[in-house]
């Protein structure tokens, strides 16, 4: 064995400070860099701590110095040497690093292996494309950014065990290879070699297991689970993902809302050291959509959404004969203030139009509050708009002058996704919340959503759906409606939304098999079909089932809103593009023919 691994290194390199002066130490990392400086060789030593400068001089050793002098960037190597201070030996430190006073002069090296070039520099900051990084994701995992995000990751899966283990939890692991539901989201499937024809589902998550566990008397289970969702996937999504799963039995929605903000209270404070204030705030959906459009708003702006419904309807339409259709064929007109303040000029203004399109609309109506306070400017609403509903709608916004009026009408559902998206658009162009050099939200907002609908109405299929899944139990009072006014069953679920960004979903769960088959039937399960997908779960009803709840937050998202990062790809180890690929192993990859025999299975695939 070398005789710098039977040593072992002594300190990492974010280590040593002038306390240590005189000490011989032990460090082991990668050449982040090298330079020559008067005959000296200065290496900067990294390793997932940080960085730590070391000297090679000539008066020590020049063989050493000399080959010292060789070693390129990502070089492995360990170092045995003496910490001095960098300003005694006539240099200057760096206060930006923790070991930024002292140097380490070196005594004995050894290079564990060289590196070739790699073909990006180790740093935060580069400007390399994401595929390059990805297809090297090793190299791209040694930049500090992503180390750290890593050690956060860390942080908050040990936070979340202690949590749990100290509230009298049960971590308990649920299987990954499953039977297919419908239903949920869609599944990826996994052909059964010694069942021919058959197949599993990759679990989407652990919902029916974790039920189970509470018919099985364990009461309070959690588990940091992988789930796996053949979706089409955004920056917020990854088909393979990561969940803090819980469930409690004898829960109320206070019971598992109070649990869950004991964790995230213990999380912000383990990673960031913030004390979140709590009880968190809560909203109900309904209002998240009056004033926001969204059902997990971002409170830490204004711009709320004004509903000029009522209004314009007593005055028919105001003289705008667009409002007028949208209010006659049934639909909404809602207006949303950009003050005067963020200077948006005209161009600017009118720019907004596109991202309206991207968003589904078809235009944005608009105004500008002339400098009387009263008259509209810059828009051709003015034209027809009666004096009467001009002056309501100016007073009902609050819109002072210089100030835009946008306006969206419509069908409410249209009408809440574009306005809702334009204020969050104009929260990201107009800067409106602040982020430190990290990216990370230097405010935090916590919301619970509450009172959800229970079912949400598919318009392609023509049937309703469950809007967060079918074991969700309806609000007291509201079973009886299941089947004769599905659109107005509330449920007992709750979502955690953190600076707009939707973290957790849970519920009060259906413990009763009457309720949950007439839910079946609601969503348009035939018997049949119930007893062969879900009568298990029925069958399990049956024998004592406790009352119980649950959630489920979502270990990435949270992740990436600690660490300041917009994709989920910087905080996954081994993330997967936009089109599902791992550009490392290059999976997904086709197999033989004969592969597919031995599983009964044919591709009906065109060869690329
Ligand atoms: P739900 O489907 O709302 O609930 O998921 C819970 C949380 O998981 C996160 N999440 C995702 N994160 C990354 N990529 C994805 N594709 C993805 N999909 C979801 C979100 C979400 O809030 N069984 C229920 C929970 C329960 O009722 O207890 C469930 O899975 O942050």
């Amino acid at each position: 064995m070398s005789s710098l691994l039977a040593r072992q290194r002594t300190h990492t390199c974010n280590d040593l400070t002038k306390a240590d002066l005189g000490q011989a130490v032990v460090l082991m990392g990668w050449v982040q860099s090298n330079r020559d400086h008067h005959g000296r060789i200065f290496v900067d030593l990294r390793d997932r701590h940080g960085l730590t400068q070391l000297v090679f001089k000539p008066e020590t050793s020049t063989a050493l110095r000399d080959r010292a002098e060789k070693l390129g960037r990502e070089y492995c190597i360990g170092v045995r040497g003496i910490v001095e201070d960098r300003a005694a030996n006539g240099g200057s430190s760096n206060p930006r690093l923790k070991s930024g006073e002292v140097e380490i002069s070196i005594v004995e090296l050894e290079v564990f292996n060289e590196s070739a070039v790699p073909p990006f520099l180790i740093e935060d900051g580069i400007d390399t494309n994401e595929e390059k990084r990805l297809e090297y994701r090793t190299l791209d995992l040694r930049r500090p950014r992503l180390q750290k995000n890593l050690a956060v990751r860390h942080r908050i899966m040990q936070a979340t065990r202690r949590h749990f283990d100290d509230n009298g939890f049960l971590e308990l692991e649920t299987p990954l290879l499953v039977k297919y539901t419908p239903g949920g989201a869609r599944n990826f499937l996994v052909p059964s070699r010694l069942n021919p024809g058959k197949f599993y589902a990759l679990a989407e998550s652990p919902q029916l297991y974790k039920q189970m566990f509470m018919m099985a008397g364990l009461d309070r289970y959690f588990q940091i689970v992988k789930c796996f969702r053949d979706e089409d996937l955004r920056g917020d999504r990854q088909p393979e993902f990561t969940q803090i799963d819980v469930e409690m039995s004898w829960a109320t929605e206070t019971v598992v809302q109070t649990m869950i903000e004991g964790l995230v209270a213990r999380i912000f404070k383990d990673v960031h050291g913030i004390e979140l204030e709590r009880p968190f705030q809560r909203m109900t959906f309904d209002e998240a959509m009056a004033r926001y459009g969204v059902d997990k708003p971002d409170l830490r702006f204004g711009m709320e959404h004004v509903d000029l419904t009522a209004a314009l309807r007593a005055l028919d339409g105001g003289g705008v004969a667009l409002f007028k259709g949208a209010l006659d064929s049934g639909g909404i007109v809602k207006a949303m203030v950009i003050p005067a303040k963020h200077e948006l000029s005209r161009t600017e203004v009118d720019k907004l139009e596109d991202e309206v399109k991207k968003l589904g609309g078809k235009g944005l109506a608009r105004c500008r509050i002339a400098e009387d306070g009263k008259g509209w400017t810059q828009s051709p609403l003015s034209k027809t708009i009666t004096p009467e509903a001009q002056a309501k709608v100016t007073d009902m916004t609050g819109a002072q002058p210089g100030d835009v009026i946008v306006f969206q009408f419509g069908k409410a559902h249209v009408v809440h996704t574009v306005l809702g998206g334009l204020r969050v658009h104009l929260r990201d162009k107009l800067k409106l919340v602040a982020h430190d050099d990290a990216g990370v939200s230097k405010s935090w907002r916590v919301l619970w959503v509450t009172d959800f609908p229970l079912f949400e109405h598919d318009e392609e299929r023509n049937a309703y759906v469950a809007a967060h899944h079918p074991f969700t139990s309806p609000q007291a009072g509201h079973e009886d409606k299941l089947l004769s006014d599905p659109a107005a069953c509330r449920a007992r679920a709750y979502d955690l939304v953190l600076n707009g960004n939707e973290v957790g979903g849970g519920s009060i769960r259906i413990h009763d098999a009457t309720v949950q088959a007439k839910v079946f039937e609601a969503l348009g399960i035939s018997d049949e079909d119930k007893q062969k997908k879900f009568g298990f779960l029925l069958e399990a009803l049956r024998y004592g089932c406790p009352p119980h709840g649950g959630i489920a937050l979502g270990l990435d998202r949270l992740c990436m809103l600690l660490c300041g990062g917009t994709s989920l790809r910087e905080v996954i180890a081994y993330p997967k593009t936009q089109k599902g690929t791992d550009l490392l192993t290059d999976a997904p990859t086709g197999v033989s023919d004969k592969q597919l025999q031995e599983l009964f299975i044919a591709s009906t695939a065109k060869a690329e």
